[in-house]
């Protein structure tokens, strides 16, 4: 949550979860707390300027529920999330109903309340792009070095290579390295984009686009780490917004933690695809990384799972990693030595050597994405719904 001027309006039955709330948002940030009891009072004049509405109960529910459906009904944009603690007796399905995004149970940790109000800052309801944009992939992998990069990088020269127009952004904003897998020299990044300052269109974007000779366009990552605080999530989504009017295909190269703007890629992407490494701490990571993608609403049958390096000989072998992972994964890329010696030549594998057995992974990946209409979606528009169906099921 690194939105400049974002405020924070807090509903709480007798200062319920406060502490918390302090401490997991970021230092500074402006947080309005008033009781409950005054928040029904002053109806929903008291929330206008707030950037999300956080209501916590644990008896008084019908307060709760009011508070809730006000804030929804002045701003159907805004987040809310409900912290309650007791026995919610109901109150669950009610206050989904009533508008909010997402309900956390007391205590937490403020690590995880940071998680929380995190996601739900960054999922917007209707923040989905229609299907008739284009198709949106968020490359994700929870541990370093399982290959996201390599991947997005083969997808994004290989969708173009097929004639598609494609972008590629670099959201590893610290440390992002799209432009070496390219083997772009950067002149403008995405940093510079969020300072150029005014308003943002297709036609200003394209001015901080590179371009392999492929075709494939790439908006680059800053070029040091410090660049990455000017980068916001509503600058994100707006850019994300834009690229989806004007490409067939938006990839995102992420780095290897859910952070607040690569849960904003997720939740706006049509599909994900998750990279994971046949080792053991690798596959770990990608099923609590399948998880944590599940708990948060999104249906695994639009996440494809890309098994890295899954020819090696580590002691694990393919039923150990569905029976691990709950499933087989969708695509195998083999080790292969081609792959370092591309990325040293600055030529990704798919031009470098095509026939590779790794380049013959990728142009099968980008198969399964040139027949994207009849892939499954990752994200709806229902979120709230989709996330009751999931706590009821679970
Ligand atoms: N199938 C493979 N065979 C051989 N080497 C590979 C393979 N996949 C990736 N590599 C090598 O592993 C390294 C890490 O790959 P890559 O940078 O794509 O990972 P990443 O997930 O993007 O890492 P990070 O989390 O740090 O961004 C690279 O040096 C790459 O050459
Ligand atoms: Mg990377």
């Amino acid at each position: 949550m690194n939105t400049p001027g974002f405020h924070v309006y807090a509903a709480l039955e007798g200062n319920l979860g406060l502490e918390a709330i302090r401490e997991a948002l970021p230092f500074g940030t402006p947080l309005r707390a008033v009781s409950l009891t005054d928040a029904v009072r002053a109806g929903s004049e008291v929330q206008h300027g707030a950037d999300l509405i956080i209501v916590g109960c644990s008896q008084a529910h019908e307060q709760a529920l009011e508070v809730i459906a006000a804030a929804t009904a002045q701003r159907a944009d805004r987040p809310v999330v409900v912290l309650y603690d007791g026995s919610p007796n109901g109150f669950l399905e009610r206050a989904f109903e009533a508008g909010a995004d997402d309900l956390v149970a007391l205590p937490q940790s403020a690590g995880q309340l940071g998680f929380a109000l995190e996601k739900a800052m960054a999922r917007r309801r209707g923040a989905v792009a229609p299907s008739d944009e284009g198709s949106m992939i968020t490359i994700l992998g929870p541990k370093g070095g399982t290959g996201k990069t390599v991947t997005s990088s083969n997808l994004a020269v290989a969708l173009a290579l097929a004639g598609k127009s494609t972008v590629l952004v670099d959201l590893d904003l610290q440390f992002g390295d799209v432009g070496l897998a390219l083997g772009i020299q950067p002149k403008r990044t995405i940093y510079d984009l969020a300072v150029s300052g005014g308003t943002l269109d297709g036609e200003k974007i394209d001015g901080f686009l590179a371009q392999h000779p492929s075709g494939a366009h790439a908006l680059l990552a800053p070029l040091r780490p410090d660049q990455a605080a000017a980068v916001g999530t509503s600058f994100l989504r707006e850019v994300f917004e834009i690229l989806r009017s004007r490409h067939e295909f938006v990839l995102v190269d992420t780095p290897p933690a859910f952070t607040a703007d690569v849960i904003a890629a997720v939740d706006v992407s049509s599909h994900l695809c998750m990279v994971g490494m046949l080792d053991a701490l690798s596959l770990k990571d990608t099923k609590i990384g399948l998880e944590t993608l599940e708990e948060m609403g999104y249906d695994p049958k639009g996440i494809t799972l890309v098994l890295n390096r899954a020819d090696s000989s580590v002691g694990i072998t393919q039923s150990d990693v569905e029976q691990l992972l709950g499933r087989a994964p969708d695509v195998l890329v083999a080790s292969d030595r081609a792959i370092p010696r591309a990325l040293t030549s600055g030529q990704p594998i798919v031009v470098a050597e095509p026939k590779s057995k790794a380049a013959r992974s990728y142009f099968a990946l980008a198969e399964r994405y040139l027949a994207v209409r009849t892939l499954p979606a990752a994200t709806s528009n229902d979120n709230g719904r989709r996330r009751l169906l999931l706590r009821k099921a679970s």
